[in-house]
């Protein structure tokens, strides 16, 4: 194919052209880089790189500009080529290169041998997911998916928090209400019996030894112990531990399934402590533990550092492990047996402090070499209207799921009342795509408020539009089809509006690599937006079905055709489901 990549690399296409005019006019330049046009009027796309030049080669950025417009003037691939002020160089595309490069895209992106490892999700074994939970398994799914579509391959992992102090306490608490249970006999040998432990059990159970610890210093220590006999591996704990687990997870993986959120791994804490007694011999050859009033720590600082960093702990003084040890056996395990090139973990940023001292400890130690990246990527939290962490009426936590509920029955109230069938997985899809639309439209590291109405809204920058829309769009392209009229390339750009959708249409690859680059999902929320409400603006001005000249009939449903193409490329890299209608 001639240059089937178009829609990927539009402005690669452009700065390849400048960086050819450039050299041909004897000038060497490292980068060249294009942008879209603030001056529409002016031209399409800008480049704004021959000021540097001009010191460099003793000559006004004016007649640098010339030079280079001169050269792409011979070039029909412009329809115009002009300078604005003092240098800045401005093109029109003509039409027939936006017409051939329209009529031969191609999403695919060839593999690349790189392998990221994402990190997200975070669920915690016993405890319900809650808000928090929320943004990890959106954008660290969106980001999976980004990395496959753009040729990467990818292992993903929750990392439950399935080791700690929550599980004693929580064991704490059954052995409490079930003295009897023969799984805290320590002499007990057979075969451990059935109990009855279910995940409203865990749910009621966590909360209240949670507050029970803070109040009862002699409950708290029986907590501790009963940690330590969990990490000992106690084999009445673990046989309980591991019930526990069952239940928890098939709950978790429900609220996952709900969101789209998929897992190649239900790795966690616990799977990490096995390697933790290789780890630290190793660390010890290295002699870089040192210890700390009686606990083992690494040194993280360093002399550049305004704020001081302090040491990573690496075992407490009662010889527990911590969330750190487990966090950095888990880099050990994840280099020794899947070698990625990059891991990412997609975690509330509040937990920065904890993987600067992780990351640090890692390199230091050369359990991650200097060539893999560790990558932190930190997200801001969702508030209430009060600017503070969302919480329940009642001032609690509040539960994923229910935060989910309320989504839904705000959506069950808009839903169409023609629809009666499916009206449940219709909101349900329609409530997921609020959710997740809302939650990853601001960059990554902001904080944002939760208005279950504003995320709803049919006619916002939400979700249920870009459902809506598309939806439009494919129906649109079935009539077409049961009208038996045809659309195979556009022929003609007929107006504006026709060449706004596809210089919008051109920007997808750039969207996709700034929003790799970024780790943040906010530039392609904003450029499906963008890119629906300019083919909506198209559709509305553009009577298409109707239109009697069939070459622009045809070019009018061939375009709408790439745009729900890209749509559903978007949605399913957001990983938001299309419903059937609306
Ligand atoms: N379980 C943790 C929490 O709820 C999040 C885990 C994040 N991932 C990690 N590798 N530490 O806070």
């Amino acid at each position: 194919m001639l240059s089937g990549d178009f829609m990927k690399k539009f402005y690669k296409i452009i700065e390849e052209k400048i960086s050819k005019a450039l050299d041909s006019c004897g000038y060497q330049v490292e980068e060249v880089v294009v942008n879209e046009s603030n001056r529409p009027d002016l031209g399409e796309y800008q480049f704004n790189g021959v000021m540097p030049l001009a010191k460099v080669y003793h000559k006004s950025p004016i007649d640098i500009a010339k030079d280079v417009v001169s050269e792409l003037e011979k070039d029909s691939f412009f329809k115009n080529v002009n300078i604005a002020g003092p240098g800045f160089i401005n093109m029109t595309i003509s039409d027939i290169t936006l017409i051939d490069f329209t009529n031969q895209n191609d999403y695919e992106y060839p593999k690349n041998n790189k392998l990221i490892f994402l990190d997200y999700g975070g669920a915690n074994v016993a405890k319900s997911l809650h808000v928090g939970h929320l943004r990890s398994a959106n954008i660290g799914e969106a980001l999976n998916r980004l990395c496959k579509f753009l040729g990467y391959d990818t292992i993903s992992d929750t990392h439950l928090g399935d080791w700690g102090r929550p599980l004693g306490l929580v064991i704490l608490e059954l052995s409490k209400r079930h003295p009897d249970w023969v799984y805290f006999d320590e002499s007990f040998e057979g075969e451990y019996p059935d109990v009855e432990i279910t995940n409203s059990l865990l749910e009621e159970i966590y909360p209240y030894a949670s507050s029970k610890a803070k109040e009862d210093e002699e409950y708290l220590k029986e907590a501790q112990i009963m940690t330590t006999k969990l990490q000992n591996g106690v084999r009445g704990i673990i046989a309980l531990w591991n019930k526990i687990m069952d239940v928890s997870k098939t709950d978790i993986k429900k609220i996952y399934d709900r969101l789209n959120a998929n897992f190649d791994l239900y790795k966690g804490e616990s799977d990490a402590e096995r390697y933790v007694p290789e780890m630290l011999n190793y660390l010890d050859k290295l002699n870089i533990v040192e210890e700390s009033e009686g606990a083992k720590v690494i040194n993280v600082s360093l002399d550049t550092d305004k704020l001081e960093i302090p040491p990573m702990l690496l075992i407490k003084s009662d010889g527990g492990i911590l969330y750190s040890t487990t966090e950095l056996a888990t880099i050990y395990d994840r280099m020794k047996n899947d070698k990625p090139d990059e891991i990412w973990y997609i975690v509330d940023k509040r937990q920065s402090l904890h993987f600067t001292q992780v990351f640090r400890a890692a390199y230091k130690s050369k359990i991650a070499n200097d060539d893999t990246k560790l990558i932190f990527a930190g997200f801001g939290t969702m508030n209430g209207s009060d600017g503070k962490p969302f919480k329940t009426r009642d001032g609690g936590v509040m539960r994923l799921n229910d935060l989910l509920q309320l989504v839904k029955d705000e959506s069950l109230k808009r839903l169409n009342e023609s629809i009666l069938d499916d009206r449940d997985e219709i909101a349900e899809k329609i409530a997921m795509s609020a959710v997740k639309f809302a939650d990853l439209l601001p960059n990554r590291e902001s904080d944002y408020i939760f208005d279950v109405e504003k995320f709803c809204d049919l006619d916002g920058k939400t979700g249920p539009y870009i459902l809506y829309s598309t939806i439009r769009m494919k129906s649109l392209l079935k009539k077409a089809e049961e009208a038996n009229v045809s659309y195979n390339k556009i022929n003609i750009i007929a107006n504006q509006f026709d060449r706004d959708v596809i210089l919008a249409l051109n920007n997808l690859d750039l969207i996709l690599n700034r929003a790799f680059d970024s780790k943040s999902l906010n530039d392609i929320t904003e450029y499906l937006y963008k890119l629906t409400t300019i083919y909506n603006r198209f559709y509305t001005e553009n009577i298409i079905l109707k239109e009697t000249d069939e070459l622009k009939r045809e070019s009018w449903l061939y375009l709408t055709k790439i745009v729900y193409e890209v749509n559903k490329i978007l949605l399913n890299i957001l990983a938001i489901e299309l419903p059937n209608r609306m």
